[in-house]
């Protein structure tokens, strides 16, 4: 009997041991791991150049606090500033305490301009940016937020894809829109380029910041190192969390100089986020993925990867409706449920995990090998077969 709460419907089955994209079961079996621990494991399990970080680092100093200057730390802000828009970055734990700080400093900065009352942060209804108390209201979802009440105020909500309810929604206290540019938990479903590229326009014109939520398909699963980056759009917030750590607990966000302005001493704060630990890993993690050709490597691997699963939608267009996704983060979505389908997969020894629409989610780390994807789609075609 489990002494551990039931707020997880557990699969039966446990892992010993994992290499790269396999987990080895505790009774035995070999499994082609196309999770990743929910898209967290970017370099894949028991990565060589991660352990070495970690032990090294182990060795030396593990926590101290954020009272002092944490060198790895300051080496992963500058890494990660200089490839991106951001000027300045906050460490965080998880994705969830990441977009809790966005909104924090898209608040704060409002609050710093006499604007105290412009504090209202739209989202996309149905969304997802995590599990705290504020994120789930931030969601817009009754699933999310039942029994969770009183309801925490300062969250509008509009549908995605009804640019009516989005311009409706807009009023002088909104501080922020703040949306996913892949929707991962909603389904893997893609933000058009267009629609980035129109939500800073809005923005802009009406003094709103962006918030463009990337902690699931951030730091490489889309091709580029952030999935926004292909509409040109620069956001002034970016929540970032899973890939980084590839499986150690990271998070942070990231902004601009404008509105980091605002976080002056006292304004946030974390006990354990970014400390020599955690950002030795961080810099490890990006020590492979800005290694010139990377990312070029996602883009070519992903490729392979969708056209070889379109041929199988193509193959049984009454099983699968479509795939979705960008780079590594893949969704095959289904007409059905698709838990059997799931279950039938890990019967043939790959494992996916759900995502909302019925979709099946696919993230192999992104260091995935052609065989191994050769490996999925030998597999998803048997099941495929079986339906
Ligand atoms: C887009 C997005 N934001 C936030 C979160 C929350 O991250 P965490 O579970 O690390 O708190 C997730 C987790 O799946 C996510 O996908």
């Amino acid at each position: 009997m489990s002494s551990l709460a039931k707020n997880y419907n557990r699969r039966k089955i446990a892992f010993k041991r994992g290499k790269g994209s396999f987990l080895y079961s505790t009774n035995g079996k070999k499994y082609l791991d196309f999770v990743q621990g929910i898209a967290v494991n970017s370099l894949g399990h028991a990565n060589p150049h991660l352990i070495k970080a970690i032990n090294k680092q182990a060795k030396k100093v593990w926590h101290v606090s954020n009272a002092f200057i944490i060198p790895e730390g300051e080496k992963l802000a500058k890494r990660l500033t200089q490839k991106t828009f951001a000027d300045y970055v906050i460490f965080q734990n998880s994705g969830t305490e990441a977009t809790e700080a966005a909104i924090k400093v898209a608040r704060r900065y409002f609050y710093s301009k006499g604007k105290p009352d412009k504090n209202r942060i739209l989202c996309v209804k149905n969304s997802f940016h995590g599990r705290t108390i504020a994120a789930i209201f931030a969601s817009g979802s009754k699933k999310m937020t039942e029994g969770f009440g009183p309801k925490v105020g300062g969250f509008d909500h509009f549908t995605f894809g009804d640019n009516k309810s989005l311009k409706k929604a807009i009023n002088n206290k909104t501080a922020a829109i703040m949306i996913e540019p892949v929707m991962g938990e909603g389904g893997i479903k893609v933000v058009p380029n267009w629609f980035l590229r129109e939500l800073r326009k809005i923005c802009n014109k009406k003094k709103i910041l962006l918030i463009l939520d990337e902690v699931q398909c951030g730091i490489g699963r889309s091709g580029n190192f952030f999935a926004f980056e292909s509409s040109g759009v620069k956001p002034d917030i970016v929540p970032i969390a899973k890939g980084i750590g590839g499986g150690f607990p990271i998070g942070a966000v990231l902004m601009s100089k404008k509105v980091a302005s605002a976080m002056v001493p006292g304004t946030h704060g974390s006990t354990f986020g970014g400390n020599p630990l955690a950002m030795s890993i961080g810099n490890a993690v990006l020590d492979k993925i800005f290694k010139k050709g990377f990312l070029k490597n996602i883009k070519k691997t992903s490729k392979y990867f969708h056209n070889e699963l379109n041929k199988i939608k193509n193959n049984y267009p009454k099983l699968i409706k479509e795939v979705r996704g960008l780079g590594l983060l893949i969704g095959l979505q289904l007409f059905n449920d698709q838990k059997r389908f799931i279950q039938k997969l890990e019967n043939s020894k790959l494992l996916t995990i759900r995502a909302a629409e019925n979709v099946v989610r696919i993230l192999p780390p992104l260091n995935v090998k052609k065989s191994e994807i050769d490996i999925a789609i030998k597999i998803i075609t048997k099941v495929c077969k079986e339906f």
